[in-house]
């Protein structure tokens, strides 16, 4: 390469203004976080990490914080009936409030996203205790979901100032979960775009990849989707928007019953899928299920892979690929009472993608679980 284009291609090379080390925790509001915790602990295998309430000072919540690997989960409900929490819970039942960020300045975070158009959640302020300090501030997202930066550099503690240890006799082992892949929004008609817009011009995020409703579509309904990345490619947010078809797209069922936008699905990344679900499985969570038929042709369609086909099609895991590997995946009911949140469970065997060659199975078994409830 000449010194000349090489200068040229620097040049283009623009600062990320928001560097982000991946995802810090995703807290969820509940109507009863006790039994939350209980729930994610027995089914996915979290241990107990932290507390937070009255007996912390926090007079109006609780907070359970559970961990496994990477993965930090917070359950979180309202104390009192008034509260924003209550409310929250009220209008979308149990669903994702907050999806925090790893960053190294909590502050210039919030200055970067604020002065390119992002409204505050909250302000940049430092929590201390003898463990340290935290750094944290916040943006609004899509519906009443918020992004919070959370610079963590100069704390030791557990988990944050205000929590305290949550030591329990019930430890179940670890599902082999390890961190989360992916969180996907499902948002309303024609808001897909402005909201990608927005991760481009707030947060610095890159569309990486886009789908319209001619690669996602059944006979009956369709969705549009376009996947945004930040730089270093730690945090990705697929966005989702319904789109016409014969019968109501699986997006508008749940903006129906979450009662807007919302967090759609997280994908949380296992290094041994096989083992992974079985385990899941046999803790009692239910996954969707394609038709026996997927498997006859799906080696034709993906190559060759280094699993056993036997227990992938027993489980119903989906495979998919790209220029650059392959991806196994599989799809949880939803975890609520409401047809809103659910899990995918993912192992990366190189591809990055999103698994566009298992949509239209995928779709055709979540219309079957719609059309039992009626939503169809
Ligand atoms: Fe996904």
């Amino acid at each position: 390469m000449n010194p000349d284009t090489s200068n040229a291609a620097a040049n283009t090379i623009t600062k990320d203004f928001l560097p982000l080390h991946g995802t810090d925790y995703v807290e969820f509001y509940v109507g009863n976080a006790k039994q939350a915790a209980h729930f994610y602990k027995t089914t996915f295998g979290f241990q107990s990490l932290a507390y937070a309430g009255p007996e912390t000072g926090q007079l109006d919540r609780v907070s359970y914080v559970i961990r496994q690997n990477k993965l930090t989960f917070v359950l979180t409900t309202a104390l009192r009936p008034t509260t924003e929490i209550a409310d929250h819970v009220l209008r979308h039942g149990d669903g994702v409030k907050v999806l925090a960020l790893m960053v190294d300045d909590a502050a210039d975070a919030w200055k970067q996203t604020t002065d390119r158009g992002g409204k505050s959640y909250m302000e940049p302020h430092v929590l201390k205790d003898e463990n340290g300090e935290i750094a944290i501030s916040g943006i609004h997202t899509y519906g009443e979901t918020v992004h919070l930066f959370i610079e963590r550099k100069n704390y030791k503690g557990l988990f944050m100032p205000g929590f305290r240890k949550w030591e329990s006799n019930y430890n179940p082992p670890s599902a082999g979960l390890l961190y989360v892949d992916h969180c996907v929004g499902n948002v309303g008609w024609n808001q897909m775009n402005p909201w990608v817009k927005f991760y481009e011009e707030v947060m610095g995020f890159k569309n990486i990849l886009s789908f319209d409703d001619n690669d996602i579509s059944t006979e009956y309904s369709a969705l549009m989707s376009k996947v945004m990345s930040n730089g270093n490619g730690y945090v990705k947010f697929p966005i989702n928007e319904p789109a016409e078809g014969k019968k109501k797209s699986q997006v508008e069922e749940y903006l129906d019953f979450y009662g807007g936008e919302g967090v759609q699905h997280v994908a949380i990344a296992t290094a041994d899928i096989v083992h992974t679900v079985t385990d899941l499985q046999n803790r009692g969570i239910e996954f969707l299920k394609v038709p026996s038929s997927y498997y006859v042709d799906v080696l034709d369609r993906v190559g060759k892979i280094d699993e056993d086909l036997e227990p992938l099609s027993q489980l119903g895991i989906l495979i998919d690929k790209d220029e650059e590997g392959y991806l196994l995946q599989i799809f949880s009911k939803p975890l609520q009472d409401r047809p809103t949140l659910f899990f995918e469970i993912i192992q990366r065997k190189g591809a990055k993608s999103f698994g566009k060659g298992n949509f239209k199975a995928l779709f055709e078994a979540l219309e079957r679980e719609q059309d039992a409830r009626g939503n169809l």
